[in-house]
């Protein structure tokens, strides 16, 4: 019989704390066991007791910490107990202690004391999360292994809107339980009943096109698909039915994704237009060729009769098609720039028609083509740019559906009232 994981969640000083219960609960319904420990400054968001009721268990706090060689040391008990743990939320302090290694209090000397598995869900102010103090924090804590998730844009405690909410909880649940070498769920399957997505067509391009010289020779490029399965796979963990469409590439489809695999921009473009019909939502991220060669040879070109000649041809703009194809959706495209990349991005924008788009600087070499991360910025008609700072691909990737989510709740409230509202001037 599996052991069930053992989860030790560190719950810190922010609004988010109220939904530290909620977490756990949605462990302990998966089998995991929890063991909370908290600030003082989170007590004020969330009380030990409520804490107590959903773990079955004492909740730890500064009472805890004893002078070190003054008997049984429970920071150290509960780290030999635990085989994960999730700090959750983070406040801007608690990172800054954690990357500098200083234990003020109890939550931090447990951490101190820990040398396992750590999964951390940052939230705060988006100018605290901007701060270079805060991102340097972010980057150490990575760098040592640290898996982050979000923050992601969305409303604030403050009535602003920007990138530093926590993470959606069940986000964090998910990663706390695959971290403990439990699926979240396999294939498609929600951990989050919740999300805007369960039961929504999405539709993914990913990875290169390949445009024939010859039959053994092509124009193509670097891209490895990475993004563009990341995209799918999170969409179909979040319940969504997902149609992946890929270049081809290395990668192995994510469960629970339907892949077609094409190799031309012409075939990318069949392939897309059948499936735009029923889709709610479409990510291009594919690095589709601009140019083929007007003519294929049908034979190896012969090295012989000297460099060949190549006249290319544009091929459709496939991304302008789906964003006129009929039918309501939400269109997101990606943008591959080198320099001046968000003017480029808002021209690109306007000109594709899509709703939002996605802009990372492919002159990087940490990130875009065929790295492990990417940075990105997000641009949408009549609003401010957002910035999803460096993270690995999969990261990013919940950090845009999330943001997608959030695009798609609100179009169904605007569509809600419009319908109210014809209904009631029907019934006037
Ligand atoms: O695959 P990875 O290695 O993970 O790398 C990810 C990525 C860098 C490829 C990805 O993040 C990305 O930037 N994808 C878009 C690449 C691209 O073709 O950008 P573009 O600026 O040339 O095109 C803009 C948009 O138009 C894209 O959504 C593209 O899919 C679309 N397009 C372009 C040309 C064309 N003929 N038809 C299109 O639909």
């Amino acid at each position: 019989m599996a052991i069930p994981p053992r989860i030790l969640l560190g719950v810190s000083g922010g609004i988010a704390a109220y939904k530290a219960p909620e977490m756990v609960r949605r462990w302990r319904e998966r089998g995991a066991e929890v063991r909370c420990a908290m600030t003082d400054n989170a007590r004020r968001f969330v009380s030990p007791l409520a804490l107590e009721v959903v773990t079955g268990h004492r909740v730890y706090g500064e009472e805890y910490l004893k002078p070190q060689g003054s008997g049984v040391e429970e920071h150290i008990e509960l780290t030999e107990w635990a085989d994960r743990l999730v700090l959750a939320p983070a406040t801007a302090n608690l990172l800054a202690l954690l990357a500098r290694g200083l234990a003020p209090n109890f939550l931090t000397t447990l951490a101190l004391a820990w040398d396992g598995p750590v999964v951390v869900a940052p939230a705060m102010h988006p100018r605290m999360w901007n701060h270079p103090a805060t991102q340097e924090n972010v980057a150490l804590l990575r760098a040592r292994g640290v898996t982050l998730v979000g923050p992601v844009v969305g409303p604030l405690a403050s009535g602003e809107i920007g990138m530093g909410r926590m993470a959606d909880p069940l986000a964090i649940v998910g990663a706390g339980l695959e971290m403990s070498g439990l699926e979240v769920r396999a294939g498609v399957g929600p951990a989050d009943d919740k999300s805007s997505l369960v039961g929504r067509r999405v539709l993914v391009s990913a990875g290169p096109t390949r445009e024939p010289l010859d039959p053994v020779r092509f124009l193509g490029n670097r891209s490895s698909g990475k993004m563009g399965f990341a995209l799918a796979a999170e969409a179909a963990k979040r319940g969504a039915i997902v149609d992946l469409v890929s270049g081809p590439v290395s990668l192995e489809e994510p469960p629970g994704v339907r892949r077609t695999r094409v190799e031309t921009a012409l075939e990318m473009r069949t392939a897309m237009l059948d499936r735009v019909v029923d889709a709610e939502v479409v990510f291009m991220t594919a690095a589709v060729a601009d140019y083929r060669p007007l003519r294929v040879a049908s034979e190896k070109l012969k090295k012989e009769t000297g460099p060949p000649t190549v006249e290319l041809v544009e091929n459709p703009d496939i991304l302008v098609e789906l964003s006129k194809a009929p039918g309501r959706r939400l269109i997101v495209g990606f943008a591959a720039e080198t320099e001046d990349v968000l003017r480029h991005g808002q021209t690109k924008l306007e000109r594709k028609g899509c709703d939002l788009l996605v802009v990372n600087d492919v002159s990087r070499a940490d990130i875009g083509f065929d790295s492990d991360d990417n940075e990105v910025t997000v641009l949408a008609k009549g609003a401010p740019p957002v910035v999803i700072s460096r993270r690995p691909k999969r990261e990013l990737a919940a950090a845009l559906l999330d943001l997608v989510e959030s695009d798609l709740v609100e179009r169904d409230v605007v569509e809600r009232e419009l319908s109210t509202e014809t209904e009631s001037e029907v019934g006037a």
